[in-house]
């Protein structure tokens, strides 16, 4: 009788046991979005499946319809062999696979693993960039939850990018609206939240794409030449800081770093994350990321995905000595010592145990953090009943989150139209007489495979923007612009006209009721900017190199990213990382920094001085040599009340840096005595 999987114990018998065969065949996926079991060794497969903003129904269609042919292909005698899969992601042929999926849903037959359609409505959480502009934890740890605990009641056992902690290196990248900051102190207080309610939703946490996969252009090994001191004081920290919140997958990028594919990438997944940082967990490759099978076992890769993959390399390459078999052994141990935190081993949630509502009150509380407050000319709140004349697709099509593997399909999205409907009358395309106000939505995509192409907004939003602006002019009424936004847009051409401006990113499915609670002062915006918005494209510091020619790229700009660059050059800036307005004003009182064991306490007295209840984040900087965020804390007070807010800050943090300064955005700063 083999050895069974019950403990840490049984792995290292079950390793003794193996076939070198059927340790080449466990380190490789078995389809697009599963892992391969091992009846004999009681080893389950695991479901691997995207993503960070909710249940990925198209994966989940893809791996049905992967199924359903090899189920039928087996049935007619033909048995699918690897072997036919040499890449393991011609799997993923979605042509292919769409065609089967028709078939695939419709059979009653094949509901065996993941609810291809849930019957409950499931959620669409906010992506990073929104996460990133809440600058709340408690909120982000929440969403984690609520979507760990759906993803567990699907049949999934680990979820993919949670979170995607790449920094917002250039505006245009398609999918930075998936990662959480340009700054890697903000990413590193949040994006660990994240982990931490992934993780209490059953689930095993996956912290993605390692590392600096800051474009899609190339996407598929890009040579990025970056220098070391720039990954590790920009692109490493989100990583390290997950590792440490308990993280235990990490998925390599598809990027080169240096000559390395990160797949294959011994300095990176061997040297640093597991030397350095002390991970124990596994990693796996991107989906077709491993491009040389047995290059990404020996660097440290302990999972390539997906499959079916041919196992020949792998084999071949221990039996004629180019792979240690002890790497393999390596993979495995490090794969099943995770496996045995999954719900295929401790058991999964029903779709019974999900309330729906518990994950809509996660999603919005969150929405209403993360909305920003960019500019208002004192039109903002709304009086109830003031009536409004919306404009702009997407004020009734909000986008919830972008496309790719982030993108979710869910009946549950809100949208600002219908929500402001509830509480006052509103038209669309078209203002009135009696029309107190006009408020158009303008948008930018994002999604994964491409990156935009500039920072304009697209044709129907300029054009939606265009007619707004010109019945507010005729009306004389003010124009509110709400911004569905993946990132940075041109706003300096017509800002003049707007009353007021909120950035509303991609707000997960509640974005739209709090938008219109923002909208009335039900609830007062927070929402503070993870990303800087220039003046123009041509002022960004990447706009030289960003994309490279698809081959090879160089991170010239180095450490000055985002603000750490405008920081020299202030008049490119059209709003500064950090920025968000409020309903209410806030007063610092004195401000005390001093030194305790390993941290130093920097104190401030806050005041709400206005008449309504607000959160104001208090965010330290070291000023020198180089502008850079230490530490923050929101704090919420009701209208007149004042608290001391605290904000620690590790010694080792400050290594190299100067004087601090401390205020209410990257330029709104007052130095620390
Ligand atoms: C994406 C990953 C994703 C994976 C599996 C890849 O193409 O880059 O972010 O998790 O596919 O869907």
């Amino acid at each position: 009788m083999p050895v069974r999987l019950k403990d840490s114990e049984s792995i290292e018998a079950i390793i003794s046991e193996m076939t070198l065969e059927e340790k080449a065949a466990l380190v490789i996926g078995a389809s697009p979005f599963r892992t391969k079991p091992l009846e004999k060794y009681g080893i389950p497969a695991l479901v691997v499946m995207d993503g960070g903003t909710g249940y990925n129904s198209i994966q989940a269609e893809q791996e049905h319809a992967f199924r359903a042919y090899c189920k039928r292909r087996i049935s007619a005698g033909i048995p699918v062999s690897e072997d036919e899969f040499p890449e393991g992601d011609e799997c993923l042929d979605t042509n292919k696979l769409s065609l089967l999926a028709r078939g695939a849903v419709q059979a009653p037959d094949l509901g065996e693993m993941i609810a291809v359609r849930p019957v409950l409505p499931l959620g669409c959480y906010p992506p990073g960039m929104f996460l990133g502009a809440t600058w709340n934890p408690e909120v982000i740890e929440r969403c984690g939850k609520a979507l760990g605990r759906e993803a567990n009641a699907c049949g999934i056992d680990i979820l993919l990018g949670t979170p995607n902690v790449n920094i917002h290196r250039d505006p245009l990248g398609g999918r930075i609206f998936e990662g959480y900051s340009e700054d890697p102190c903000l990413v590193s207080k949040l994006a660990p939240a994240f982990v931490k309610g992934i993780m209490e939703g059953g689930v095993v946490a996956n912290v993605k794409h390692f590392a600096a996969n800051n474009q899609e252009k190339g996407r598929r090994g890009i040579n990025e030449h970056i220098e070391e001191e720039t990954l590790r004081e920009i692109y490493f920290p989100g990583f390290k800081a997950c590792v440490e919140a308990g993280c235990a997958t990490v998925m390599a990028a598809y990027n080169s770093i240096n000559g390395s594919a990160c797949a294959m990438n011994k300095w990176l997944l061997t040297d640093v994350l597991r030397g350095e940082w002390g991970f124990e967990g596994f990693v796996m490759s991107d989906w077709g990321g491993a491009y040389d099978e047995v290059e990404a076992i020996a660097a440290g890769c302990d999972l390539i995905m997906p499959g079916p993959r041919t196992t020949a390399p792998l084999v071949t390459a221990v039996r004629e000595g180019v792979l240690p078999e002890s790497k393999l052994d390596d993979a495995i141990r490090n794969y099943l010592k995770v496996l045995l935190m999954t719900p295929a081993v401790k058991g999964h949630l029903t779709l019974e145990d999900i309330d729906p509502e518990e994950g809509k009150r996660a999603a919005y509380d969150a929405a209403c953090e993360g909305i920003t407050l960019l500019k208002n000319d004192g039109v903002l709140p709304l009086a109830e009943g003031n009536k409004i004349a919306f404009y702009g697709r997407h004020s009734r099509e909000m986008i919830a989150s972008g496309e790719g593997s982030a993108e979710v399909i869910t009946s549950l999205n809100t949208n600002v139209y219908d929500c402001a409907a509830k509480i006052t009358d509103v038209t669309f395309g078209e203002a009135c007489e009696d029309t107190d106000v006009i408020v158009v939505t303008v948008s930018a995509q994002g999604q994964e495979f491409y990156d935009r192409e500039s920072m304009a907004m697209p044709e129907e939003d300029r054009i939606a923007l265009e007619e707004a602006t010109a019945e507010s002019k005729s009306l004389g009424v003010p124009l509110v612009v709400l911004m569905n936004i993946s990132g940075p847009i041109d706003i300096v051409d017509w800002e003049p006209d707007a009353s007021a401006i909120v950035c509303e990113f991609f707000p997960g499915m509640q974005g739209g009721a709090a938008m219109a609670d923002i909208l009335f002062g039900r609830v007062n915006p927070s929402g503070k900017l993870p990303l800087t918005f220039p003046k123009s494209y041509d002022v960004t510091p990447t706009k030289d190199n960003f994309g490279g020619d698809g081959i090879e790229l160089t991170y010239a700009e180095g450490i000055n990213v985002g603000y750490r660059y405008y920081d020299k050059h202030p008049e490119d800036v059209m709003y500064p990382f950090g920025y968000g307005l409020s309903y209410t004003t806030f007063e610092f009182g004195e401000v005390s920094a001093k030194s305790e064991g390993d941290n130093i306490r920097v104190s401030v007295d806050v005041t709400n001085t206005g008449s309504r209840a607000g959160s104001e984040t208090v965010q330290v900087y070291a000023a020198e040599p180089i502008k850079a965020l230490k530490g923050f804390a929101k704090v919420k007070l009701a209208a007149g009340e004042s608290k001391t807010v605290t904000i620690s800050i590790n010694i080792a943090d400050l290594a190299g840096t100067g004087s601090l300064a401390i205020g209410t955005s990257s330029v709104d700063l007052q130095p620390l005595a």
